[in-house]
C-alpha cells in the first residue's frame, strides 16, 4: 500500500476529529474551530455534520469565512456560555501535548478560544511532533509601536526575533518570529514572554496545553491523551 501523502493525512486526522466531535458533543451545542490547513481539512468534514451543531465559534477570519462558506453560523465568543470542544492544528507539539501555534499568524484569537474550551483537541500529521519545541520559529503578537523594544527584549532570551514581513493580523497588529530556540521549560518562556510590555501574547501554548492529540501517521490516527504515557514519535 502506498504512504499516504500529506494532505491525507491532514484529511484522515480530520475526518477523526469529525467523528470525535459528533461522539461527544450534545445536539445544539457550539464548537470552536481553529485555523490553518489541518482546520480547513476539519472545517469541510464538519460541514457534515452541521444540522447537529448551533454553530461554530472562529479563531480567526480565514475560519469564519470558511464556516459561513459552508452554510454554518459562527458566533461571537462573548455570546457562548459553553464552549465543549476546540479543535485545532499545531506547528509543533511535544509529548505533553504543549505546541507551539501562530505560523498562520492567528495565535491570539486560538489562545482565547483554547482558553475557554472544555476540550483541546490538536490534529497534526505526525511531522509535527517533536521531542523539544522550538525549530519552528516562535511567533510572538505585538503591538506595532513596541517593535523594537519588543525585538530587544525578545534577544534577551536567547532567540533572534525577525519581524514577519508584509503581514497583520487579525487584530491589526504585527508577528516577530523568534528563530533560532530550544525550548527547555516551555510554561517559564510563556510566562517571560507574556510579561514583556508590548507582547499582546506568544503561540507557546504551554500553560494551556491540547487536552488530546489526533496524530496522523502512515499507518493511521493515533489517539494520545494528555494524561497517558508520553507520546513516542513514530517511525
Ligand atoms: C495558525 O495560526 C496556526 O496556529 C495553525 O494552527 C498552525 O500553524 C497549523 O497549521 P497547519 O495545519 O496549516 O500546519
Amino acid at each position: 500500500m502506498n504512504a499516504m501523502t500529506q494532505d491525507q493525512q491532514k484529511q484522515a486526522v480530520a475526518r477523526a476529529a469529525r467523528d470525535f466531535v459528533a461522539a461527544k458533543i450534545a445536539a445544539g451545542a457550539v464548537v470552536g474551530v481553529g485555523t490553518g490547513s489541518t482546520a480547513n481539512f476539519f472545517i469541510d468534514e464538519l460541514a457534515t455534520i452541521k444540522e447537529r451543531l448551533a454553530g461554530c465559534v472562529a479563531s480567526s477570519e480565514a475560519t469564519r469565512m470558511r464556516l459561513e462558506g459552508h452554510g454554518i453560523r459562527v458566533f461571537d465568543l462573548n455570546d457562548v456560555a459553553e464552549l465543549p470542544i476546540y479543535v485545532d492544528g499545531a506547528d509543533e507539539i511535544d509529548a505533553g501535548l504543549m505546541m507551539i501555534k501562530g505560523g498562520g499568524g492567528a495565535l491570539t484569537r486560538e489562545k482565547i478560544v483554547a482558553a475557554v474550551a472544555g476540550t483541546f483537541v490538536c490534529v497534526c500529521d505526525q511531522s509535527k511532533l517533536v521531542d523539544t519545541l522550538g525549530r519552528f520559529p516562535l511567533p510572538v503578537e505585538v503591538i506595532p509601536m513596541a517593535r523594537a523594544y519588543v525585538s530587544r527584549e525578545l534577544s534577551r532570551l536567547g532567540g533572534q526575533p525577525r519581524l514577519r514581513e508584509g503581514f497583520v493580523t487579525d487584530n491589526g497588529n504585527i508577528i516577530l518570529d523568534l528563530h533560532g530556540l530550544s525550548i527547555a521549560d516551555p510554561v517559564t518562556l510563556e510566562t517571560r514572554i507574556n510579561q514583556i510590555v508590548g507582547v499582546v501574547t506568544s503561540g507557546l501554548f504551554a500553560r494551556r496545553g491540547a487536552d488530546l492529540l489526533l496524530l496522523a501517521t502512515s499507518r493511521g490516527v493515533e489517539t494520545i491523551n494528555r494524561r497517558s504515557e508520553a507520546a513516542t514519535i513514530p517511525s
